[in-house]
């Protein structure tokens, strides 16, 4: 098959109509999530082409195994928040979210529906497993979604799967520390799994459906912290339950694209941290996070506006780059590293 066989999302969605109304943002989630009762997850294994796993939960985790299962139950919750409200979108024909063709509208509700229902298998897991384990189980928040049309949420999708994919690489390393063996053999069918998700949104945004040799990593408090930037303030029931760091948020006011050049990048610094020196430290595929010294423009209201290179030839700075404001300029040696010293991030970047 050629690329150009397959149905990119630009050639196959109809000119936006105006007129419909837009549903309500979303308040529960779908199919009983978070604690469906029997029948709904026998509903819920049918339409996600296959099951739960039946072997049984190892007996003893380690503390970090904990605080994975945690990470990963808020991520999948997320998740299944935003692909269902996509579904409903195409489902109600919400403009922005129309087809030319009924095959092309079917075939897509027919993809959706399948990865709701394999991300609420995924939070499934998570949060019987800390239930197993006898630890505080993950419940949703209210979400929202920067995206008023199916291109731009599946550029987002294609975004946030990105970083899922680096953060399940420092799960697997945690589990791993931990001795936590069967969970990350389980992990590593999931990071498969959502793989197979990414090159079909890649597919369908016309790039070539494999981004990087060695995807970019991440670290679990990075997810944490994208995340959040997704969630209506205040609404997590329970968010001090999961023992990671919140971040300063940070915006990456220009994208780069595929050169080095200085880019513009906004952060709240409520402790006046711009008084000494900051810098950016930038993650990139497997290699050694890059790190760039800041230069203030403007302070206002404890936002600071400021400058920094985005040096793409001189580290090939391709695909996923995770930017953070670091007090420090490392050198570091890994995602992990850069997490400890963040002040604000993660910013998101991607060149293709
Ligand atoms: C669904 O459509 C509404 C109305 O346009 C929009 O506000 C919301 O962000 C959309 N959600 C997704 C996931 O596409
Ligand atoms: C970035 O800005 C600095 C300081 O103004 C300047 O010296 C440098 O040449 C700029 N770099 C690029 C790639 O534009
Ligand atoms: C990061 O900080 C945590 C908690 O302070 C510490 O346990 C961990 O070893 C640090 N990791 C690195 C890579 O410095």
């Amino acid at each position: 098959m050629h690329f150009s066989d397959l149905a990119i999302l630009s050639s196959i969605l109809a000119l936006p109509v105006l007129g419909v109304p837009h549903p309500q943002a979303q308040s529960h989630l779908p199919d009983g999530l978070p604690s469906p009762d029997t029948t709904q997850v026998a509903h819920i294994e049918q339409v996600a082409q296959g099951t739960l796993p039946n072997s049984p939960a190892p007996t003893a985790i380690s503390n970090e195994g904990i605080v994975n299962l945690k990470l990963i139950a808020f991520n999948e919750l997320f998740e299944v928040a935003f692909f269902s409200e996509l579904v409903n979108n195409v489902t109600n024909n919400v403009d922005g979210y129309t087809f030319k063709r009924d095959e092309d509208r079917s075939s897509m509700l027919e993809a959706l529906k399948a990865i709701v229902a394999q991300e609420e298998l995924h939070a499934l897991r998570a949060n019987d497993a800390l239930k197993h384990f006898k630890a505080t189980q993950v419940q949703p928040c209210k979400y929202k979604f920067p995206v008023q049309n199916l291109e731009s949420a599946i550029k987002l999708a294609a975004t946030f799967t990105d970083v899922v994919l680096g953060t399940l690489q420092d799960v697997v390393e945690r589990f791993a520390r931990g001795h936590d063996f069967d969970l990350a053999r389980e992990i590593a069918s999931v990071i498969g799994q959502e793989g197979e998700q990414q090159g079909w949104f890649r597919a369908l945004l016309g790039k070539i459906p494999s981004e990087l040799p060695f995807l970019t990593t991440s670290n679990l408090n990075f997810a944490f912290n994208a995340i959040q930037d997704f969630v209506v303030p205040g609404t997590c029931p329970d968010l001090n339950e999961i023992p990671l760091h919140t971040f300063e948020p940070l915006k990456i006011l220009d994208m780069p694209g595929p050169r080095s050049q200085n880019i513009s990048i906004e952060f709240r610094d409520p402790d006046d941290e711009a008084r000494n020196p900051l810098w950016v430290t930038y993650i990139n595929q497997q290699n050694v996070p890059v790190v760039q010294p800041l230069w203030v423009v403007s302070k206002k209201d404890k936002i600071v506006e400021a400058k920094v290179l985005f040096p793409f030839e001189e580290h090939d700075l391709k695909g996923l780059t995770i930017a953070s404001v670091t007090k420090s300029a490392g050198p570091f040696g890994d995602a992990s590293q850069v997490a400890n010293h963040t002040l604000a991030g993660p910013g998101l970047i991607t060149v293709d």
